[in-house]
């Protein structure tokens, strides 16, 4: 074999697609499997941007290539390229740049797979624990406040004014322990979702919010006529308690909006609020604090979906997930 048809042979075998594209846009050259990640025509035609539609980040940047003349070279990480996932990566070189591409489709999904998993046990965790919470510990403040009463009967219709006051104080703090022990055990795991749906459960949400007379909490919904899928609607659930419980934490706002769509392919869920907002950029470096954010986006991915904040001091915050549903 002569070296030219070894080296094509290699070239071919390689496990991943190169592309390379001249100055003047032209496809130099290209192995079998570049040509097929691009969907690349038997005879050389200039590489533009309407020949990658179906890569749309790569669509984009060569778009942007075509506007600015810039240096060309980037990193497309795990982009969708038509139920693939590609990580392209742009190099210059003397004759214009080369694309190396590289099918991640498999490490994508194992990613997706280990997050839902690792969710999944966490929910599972909580479903115990929430169970163990109201099953275990409110039986036990039953008990107490019966012996209360008892007690009460034993030390007849004439205790002191000391006694008295004190077991007025103790049926308080029990009262108040047993709302406390319902809340973290519904915070835990919301029923009501599970019986009912997700637009039940916000609704409750919203209503105790209402009531708990800290802010405004309006609801709005759209298309929900069939309930969803419950790990999606458990997922949204969840994201949507830790962006309000944000809200209460740190907006001091008035209102905050929830709003549920469903389309035609998938749901978005909008959590608003108008309070003092913050500088989100910060936030996409591990800055030590907080990781409800992170979690957020977390679960969004491990649903195959998006999550998108936006605010500004002074502003508020629009926080928006979109997740693809089955139909
Ligand atoms: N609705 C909001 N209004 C104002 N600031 C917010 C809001 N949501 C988040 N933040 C800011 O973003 C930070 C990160 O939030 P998060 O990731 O949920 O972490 P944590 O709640 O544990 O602090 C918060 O510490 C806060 O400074
Ligand atoms: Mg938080």
């Amino acid at each position: 074999m002569k070296d030219k048809e070894i080296l094509e042979a290699i070239f071919n075998s390689m496990p991943y697609g190169i592309v390379a594209v001249g100055n003047d846009r032209r496809v130099l050259l290209s192995n079998e499997l570049g040509s097929a990640y691009l969907r690349l025509p038997e005879k050389q035609v200039p590489l533009l941007p309407g020949q990658v539609e179906h890569i749309p980040d790569l669509y984009y940047r060569l778009q942007e290539l075509e506007k600015n003349r810039q240096e060309p070279s980037f990193d497309l990480l795990a982009v969708p390229a038509d139920g693939l996932f590609l990580t392209i990566r742009c190099r210059p070189i003397p004759q214009g740049f080369v694309l190396s591409i590289m099918d991640v489709t498999r490490s994508k999904q194992t990613e997706r797979h280990m997050l839902h998993t690792m969710l999944e046990a966490q929910e599972e965790q909580r479903r115990k624990l929430s169970t163990e919470i109201h099953d275990g510990i409110g039986p036990l403040i039953s008990t107490i406040k019966l012996n209360l009463d008892a007690l009460k009967l034993e030390l007849g219709g004439q205790p002191s004014h000391q006694a008295a006051r004190m077991m007025e104080s103790m049926s308080e703090l029990l009262q108040a322990m047993s709302a406390e022990i319902r809340n973290i055990s519904h915070n835990l795991m919301p029923n009501v979702l599970v019986d009912f749906g997700l637009v039940a459960a916000l609704e409750n949400l919203c209503h105790r919010l209402n009531s708990s007379g800290k802010v405004k909490a309006n609801f709005f919904h759209s298309g929900m006529r069939e309930r969803l899928d419950l790990k999606i609607a458990l997922g949204l659930y969840r994201i949507a308690q830790e962006l309000i419980n944000n809200t209460l934490k740190y907006a001091r706002a008035n209102t905050i909006n929830i709003q549920l769509i469903k389309h035609p392919t998938t749901v978005v869920l909008v959590v608003e609020d108008d309070g003092v907002g913050f500088e989100p950029r910060l936030q996409e470096y591990p800055t030590g604090k907080g990781i409800g954010l992170q979690n957020i986006q977390t679960r969004a991915k491990s649903m195959g979906g998006a999550f998108l904040l936006e605010s500004q001091p002074g502003k508020g915050v629009l926080a928006t997930v979109e997740v693809p549903i089955k139909n």
